[in-house]
């Protein structure tokens, strides 16, 4: 008889997810590190019932989130790298956008009834101002950390003026200004997120060569002159036809020579996988209303469209999962 045990571990999965989400949420991973502790302990430390903390120790520890000694529990080197806050890797704050994101999945089966996504996604643009920075810190966060393998791929010596396209932090135009001494760079992005994209890329010490404009791609036409752009983690957001128009719009300002990076979560060329991927954009589709992820064969005959000439193609393996195109304007 076949064994329907996958489809049981499917159903159940999001039990590890709730599971380190809530243990996030309470802080546990940065309290822990404080000192080893019994269960009464550290529900004392953290000011919550000592019974359900107990079962959420239990828990973590079978997902070898934390270790049991003597009673006593401690972080794992995972625990005490990712999610303990002040560590130069912690990953708190994009862990809890996923957090945020949860109840929508719940709804899955309303999106795909209606077409519908459940709620406005504004409100992690700009609407919702405490949603909108957990965003844009989650971005920021990712980008330094396991997001930073992006920025080693995009080669911009010798380009002196960069677009980066709903660059949402800034965290990229920052790196690249940082590795490129030349380099000044826009960060083009909804109005509520620039705002505090100007906070970050000031702290990164490259206030002066990046700038922040509102832009909405939906309604401005880009303006300038540029050698490079950089379109990052945007397409998954849209549909087919919006995406043609984006680099349309991208296309018009990058000179001929120029280059443009397309860093993405990138579907395969027959659009059945990889599994991330697959999952991701339908974290999209509940997210925002024209959610898809796109394979390089379809971005690369789009970009031949809008006067762009695919070079080459990266694929970042997990964490990150991105795929970055690189084109050069030809026309
Ligand atoms: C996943 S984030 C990527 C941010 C950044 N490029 C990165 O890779 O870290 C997508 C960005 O697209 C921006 N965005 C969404 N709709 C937009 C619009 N209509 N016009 C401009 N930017 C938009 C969002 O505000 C957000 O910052």
């Amino acid at each position: 008889m076949m064994n329907p045990a996958p489809l049981i571990e499917m159903a159940c999965a999001y039990w590890h997810s709730a599971t380190l989400i809530a243990a996030v949420r309470l802080d546990l991973f940065t309290r822990l590190a404080e000192g080893p502790a019994t269960p009464a302990e550290l529900a004392a430390r953290l000011g919550t019932d000592p019974v359900a903390t107990d079962a959420l120790l239990t828990g973590l520890a079978s997902l070898q989130l934390i270790a049991k000694a003597d009673d006593r529990f401690t972080n794992t080197a995972l625990a005490d790298t990712f999610l303990v806050a002040g560590r130069p890797a912690f990953l708190g704050p994009a862990l809890l956008y996923n957090g945020d994101v949860y109840p929508l999945w719940a709804d899955l089966h309303t999106v795909v009834r209606e077409g519908d996504a459940t709620r406005a996604p504004d409100q992690y643009l700009g609407d919702d101002a405490d949603r909108t920075r957990n965003f844009v810190y989650g971005m920021h966060h990712r980008a330094l950390g396991v997001g930073r393998a992006v920025a080693q791929v995009i080669r911009l010596d010798g380009r002196r003026r960069l677009a980066d396209v709903g660059g949402g932090p800034g965290t990229y135009s920052a790196l690249l200004a940082q590795a490129n001494p030349e380099l000044s760079a826009e960060v083009l992005d909804l109005p509520g997120v620039v705002a505090i994209a100007r906070e970050i890329v000031g702290s990164m010490g490259v206030g002066d060569r990046v700038t922040c404009s509102p832009f909405d791609y939906y309604r401005d036409t880009l303006a300038g002159q540029y050698d490079a752009a950089l379109i990052s983690g945007v397409l998954h957001r849209e549909q087919p036809a919006q995406v043609q128009a984006i680099l349309a719009n991208v296309a018009r300002v990058v000179e001929p020579g120029g280059v443009l990076y397309i860093s993405d979560v990138m579907l395969d060329d027959d659009r059945v996988g990889p599994v991330f991927a697959a999952m991701f954009a339908l974290n999209m589709r509940v997210l925002a209303h024209d959610g898809r992820c796109h394979s390089v064969a379809e971005q690369t005959a789009w970009l031949a469209e809008a006067g762009f000439q695919v070079t080459d193609v990266v694929r970042l393996p997990a964490p990150i999962h991105y795929t970055v195109i690189r084109a050069e304007r030809t026309t």
